[in-house]
């Protein structure tokens, strides 16, 4: 667990978690877990820096994003994907061909469930390098909610009220926002070889709490990170002040 002084500190430290945990691959092109919301766009814009000065170069990654939600098409301007492109490939130079992403939209929930799996199974074949998390303040990753199972796989999972408002920032008003998403399950983020955990904000306190110093436990989904060999956990001061 890393405390930075502030968010920029912070950025700086996950930055160099995620580039050595990449460098560690052995064979083939890297392959990076990707995180929407506010948490990581300090990562990537460092990201962004080190790709300028040289030190670090994205143009064969492939990344995978974490979750993406049901009823938008990857086209829509909120979708996860556009964001991405736009938040990600556009500043660190990931190539949209290689951005890999849950397919939310279908004519069924039948075929939405197939293409979750599908997706599943593309993210276990590439193996993930370093997955970046951040974290609800419901304790949730990707939008894994409280009550998710521990071993849960890609699926759709209902957005709690808190989650919808919460991210209803981002859309005309909170009856915009999905109400269900296609997120990979907790299960699928453990394959990761390194869990890169970020949060910033005081408003993250007792979730960061919860999920490191609490019991493991589906009521707080970030609470599995404890199970993995090869966790970085970087905070801010906020973030950090209700550690013991
Ligand atoms: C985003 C995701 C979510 C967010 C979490 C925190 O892909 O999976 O788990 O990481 O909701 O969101 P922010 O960073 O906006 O506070």
């Amino acid at each position: 667990v890393l405390i930075a002084a502030n968010a920029e500190e912070a950025a700086t430290f996950a930055a160099e978690a995620v580039l050595h945990g990449l460098a560690s691959r052995k064979t083939g092109n890297p392959v990076l877990g990707v995180a929407t919301g506010s948490t990581p766009l300090g990562l990537y814009s460092e990201l962004a820096q080190r790709v300028a000065r040289g030190e670090a170069d994205f143009s064969s990654a492939s990344a995978y994003a974490l979750d993406e939600y049901v009823g938008l098409e990857g086209t829509h301007e909120q979708s996860y994907r556009q964001t991405l492109i736009t938040e990600l490939c556009q500043v660190i130079g990931v190539k949209e061909e290689n951005l890999h992403t849950p397919n939310g939209f279908g004519d069924s929930e039948e075929q939405i469930i197939a293409q979750a799996a599908a997706y599943d199974a593309q993210l276990t074949e590439a193996g993930v390098d370093v997955q970046i998390l951040g974290i609800g303040t419901n304790g949730h990753i990707g939008f894994n909610e409280p009550g998710s199972s521990l071993g849960s796989r890609t699926r759709i999972k209902r957005l709690t009220g808190q989650t919808r408002a919460d991210n209803a920032r981002f859309f005309d008003g909170l009856d915009a926002v999905p109400t269900h998403s296609v997120t990979q399950g907790l299960g699928s983020i453990l394959q990761a070889r390194r869990l890169v955990l970020i949060a910033t904000g005081s408003q993250k306190a007792d979730a960061v709490a919860t999920a490191l110093e609490g019991a493991l436990s589906a009521a707080c989904p970030a609470s599995v990170v404890q199970l993995h060999p090869d966790v970085v956990v970087v905070l801010d001061e906020a973030a950090a002040s209700n550690l013991k």
